[in-house]
């Protein structure tokens, strides 16, 4: 991979990302040629029709899946051909997922399950759980911290998505339709909140999202066109 000459360093390099997955009926080709540069602190927001490929492409930037061909670094360190267990170390470590459906484990308490993404990454549940209450006070959760998500809201179990996402201060989070399962209202703020979390910590977001308001809040706006991105010049949208 080229060296990176611009004084903001990267969190992320990805480089002619291609994935085709096996099916009955042959190759499925959904990345052809992928290439993206998000630097720190930098906003980056993905659009592309049902299909197209983001939460693949979301999956492959986040180590969740491995691309068939192309290279990937996150903060300057080529991750793509490393094992299992390398990827999930540094991943715990520097990286925070949202998904649209929340993924939280059912049987733990909000605070239990953003306790648990720190003690993932190797931190002490004494040093941790300060750290957890603080955030999810942040997220305006701090009178429902022992609730189960089946007794929460979708809006408060994706305020505890976020928390969980930034418990281990990462450098970068990748949100896949982080309000895709919420109403209008909801959704718009939780992507306030993450927006602001993001700015505020200082943390790059790759944000896939179908509605154009939150995309063109991101400094970047880019498109997931027949397995390739695009930016909204090219594809004459804004
Ligand atoms: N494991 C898999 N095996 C075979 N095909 C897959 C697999 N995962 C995804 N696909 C196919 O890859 C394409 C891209 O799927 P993906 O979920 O990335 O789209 P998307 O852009 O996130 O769509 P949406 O906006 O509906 O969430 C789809 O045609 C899907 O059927
Ligand atoms: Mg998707």
């Amino acid at each position: 991979m080229s060296p990176d000459n611009s004084s903001t360093p990267l969190v992320l390099q990805a480089e002619s990302l291609a994935k085709s997955f096996k099916t009955p009926r042959g190759p499925l080709d959904v990345l052809t040629n992928v290439t993206l540069s998000v630097s720190a602190g930098e906003c980056v927001s993905i659009r592309g029709e049902s299909g197209s490929g983001k939460t693949t492409l979301l999956q492959i930037l986040g180590g969740l899946d491995r691309a068939s061909s192309g290279e990937l670094s996150w903060n300057g360190e080529q991750v793509s051909g490393r094992s299992n267990a390398f990827l999930a170390t540094r991943r715990a470590r520097w990286l925070g997922y949202v998904f649209q459906s929340y993924h939280l484990v059912p049987e733990l308490s909000a605070l239990e399950n953003v306790i648990l993404a720190a003690r993932i990454a190797g931190q002490s549940t004494k040093v941790t759980t300060p750290k957890a209450r603080e955030l999810l006070a942040r997220v305006g959760l701090e009178h429902r911290i022992q609730h189960l998500p089946s007794q929460l809201s979708g809006g408060e179990c994706q305020r505890v998505a976020l928390a969980r996402a930034l418990i281990n201060k990462p450098r970068l989070i990748l949100a896949d339709e982080p309000t895709g399962n919420l109403d209008e209202r909801t959704g718009e703020d939780i992507m306030a909140l993450l927006l602001n979390l993001a700015k505020s910590e200082g943390v790059a977001l790759v944000l896939v999202t179908h509605n154009s308001d939150f995309a063109r809040r991101a400094e970047r706006q880019l498109f997931l066109r027949r397995g390739e991105l695009c930016s909204a010049l090219e594809t004459g949208e804004s």
